[in-house]
């Protein structure tokens, strides 16, 4: 029998095992899932207050599964710069699959994995049963260049089969909904493209401020915490081709051709920074503690880009994220086409002939009935908007809409992401996990906007805190288009 894979945390100490990673440990150890987890990190402790620190952090609904796994958690203080310490490790190393997660700063990322390879835990192949993986958090590089040389520090040690690289997203119930969505129901196939989608918008609004991560945001920013990785991910999915099977490869070529045509024309004019600036008891972004005084970093951005691809060429995707917007809400809008002609719902008093007139000179605007919405989150759920006729003696048409939602047919059961992100890294499946051609090309756009901001001298426009953000980014919508759903 192959003995169990061990799951090794690297920076245990840090709140992202507790809050995050031992929890969705512990809910497959319930389902019976067997593997050993050893912490590793700095600090000395033994093995019994590892598990009351950890216990102690875990959700009610957990303990049960926690306390499964709870034996066979472990905890090594060990600094793996210093050779004779990577021993203690290889005494509590078991003879099954390995996996190490890099819950670490990423300038440690490549430094850790050379130690790891130079103590012989983790070599350079993909063995089936005693494989030996690397999974690593973002942010991957700040840049283009960045992520390619952590790409090829890394690439030194361990083959592309042997690290996956997450991004929570993922992971998530809706997100992956997306493909099964889209590849399923046929009905939608012959709408999914320029010939019949007008624009497409993706939301990711946060509630939230800075979380007490003042020091991490003020060098990075709207594009790079989220624009290039959550955001750039959704849009792969929603504008991807079919894959020919399930395979990761599959997916992630289809993933990348998308990534690879993204592209914006005339960054000035079509983009938007901005931050957000006190109100009420909220303080202004160049306020908060740990902000730099003069900082430029940008905590709402907004663009509209254009996927070159035969599907999509002339569709904007207009993209927005901010932080401290009213309310959290991951969105995704598929707008239709207008009908070739608007019949319906002409002003009383117009004549037939003007009402043709003015919406031909574009002073009236065609309704928009047919808007698809995939909410991700908070709420999960689906709708199909259109026009239903008013019951009356007139023929008035007014909005109306079928919907779904994931809480009503299913109940509460989104697993958090990081569940199905481990299993799938202890599985060894790719498939949600990003390849690096995938983040070079994610990387190639987020530079392309900051860059082009910086060429441009572009405005740093602001907005209220609690606000949807400047009212610069309406203008990225052209003539009858519309405007940005909340
Ligand atoms: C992280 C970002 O990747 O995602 C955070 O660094 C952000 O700034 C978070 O708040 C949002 O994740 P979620 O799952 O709450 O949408």
């Amino acid at each position: 029998m192959t003995p169990p894979p061990q799951f090794f945390i690297l920076g245990a100490s840090g709140d992202l095992t507790a809050r995050k990673l031992i929890p969705a440990l512990a809910s497959l150890a319930r389902q019976g899932r067997e593997f050993s987890v050893l912490g590793l990190s700095r600090s000395p402790k033994t093995d019994e207050i590892f598990r009351a620190e950890l216990r102690a952090r875990m959700p009610d609904e957990l303990l049960d599964g926690f306390d499964t796994l709870a034996p066979r958690i472990g905890y090594q203080s060990v600094d793996l710069s210093e050779a004779g310490q990577v021993e203690a490790l290889r005494e509590r190393a078991g003879a099954g699959g390995r996996l190490f997660y890099l819950a670490l700063k990423p300038e440690l990322f490549g430094s850790t994995v050379e130690a790891l390879c130079q103590s012989g835990l983790l070599c350079r192949g993909v063995d089936e049963s005693h494989w030996q993986r690397v999974v690593v958090e973002k942010p991957f590089g700040h840049d283009l260049a960045s992520a390619r040389r952590l790409n090829a520090e890394l690439h030194k040690f361990i083959d592309e089969e042997q690290l996956y690289r997450i991004d929570h997203y993922l992971g998530k119930e809706t997100v992956q909904n997306l493909l099964g969505f889209r590849f399923h129901n046929a009905i939608f196939d012959p709408l999914w493209s320029r010939h019949h989608v007008e624009l497409v918008q993706i939301t990711v609004a946060e509630e939230l401020g800075l979380g007490g991560r003042a020091g991490y945001y003020d060098t990075t920013g709207a594009v790079r915490d989220m624009l290039q990785n959550h955001m750039l991910q959704i849009l792969a999915l929603i504008a991807m081709e079919p894959p020919a099977t399930l395979a990761a490869e599959s997916i992630r070529n289809q993933k990348v051709a998308v990534l690879r045509g993204l592209h914006l024309h005339d960054v000035g004019h079509n983009s938007v920074r901005a931050r957000y600036t006190a109100r009420g008891d909220t303080r202004g972004y160049l306020e908060e503690e740990g902000v730099a005084t003069d900082s430029m970093t940008e905590t709402y951005v907004a663009a509209r880009a254009e996927v070159a691809t035969w599907r999509w060429s002339g569709v904007p995707f207009l993209l927005r994220h901010g932080k401290r917007l009213p309310r959290k809400n991951t969105e995704v809008r598929i707008q239709f086409r207008t009908a070739p002609l608007q019949l319906f719902n002409r002003p009383e008093g117009m004549s037939e002939p003007d009402f043709r007139a003015q919406l031909e000179a574009g002073n009236l605007c065609q309704v928009r009935p047919n808007v698809l919405t995939l909410t991700l989150q908070p709420r999960e759920a689906i709708g199909l908007s259109f026009g239903v006729k008013r019951p009356g003696n007139v023929m008035q048409m007014t909005p109306a809409e079928l919907s779904f939602d994931y809480r009503d047919q299913f109940g509460e059961t989104t697993a958090p992401a990081y569940e199905r992100l481990l299993l799938d890294a202890l599985l060894g499946d790719q498939t949600l996990f990003l390849r690096s051609d995938e983040i070079d090309a994610s990387w190639r756009f987020a530079d392309e906007l900051r860059g082009g901001w910086d060429a441009a001298g572009a405005p740093m426009h602001e907005y209220a805190a609690g606000s949807w953000g400047p009212s610069a980014a309406d203008d990225l919508f052209y003539g009858c288009e519309g405007g940005w759903g909340v």
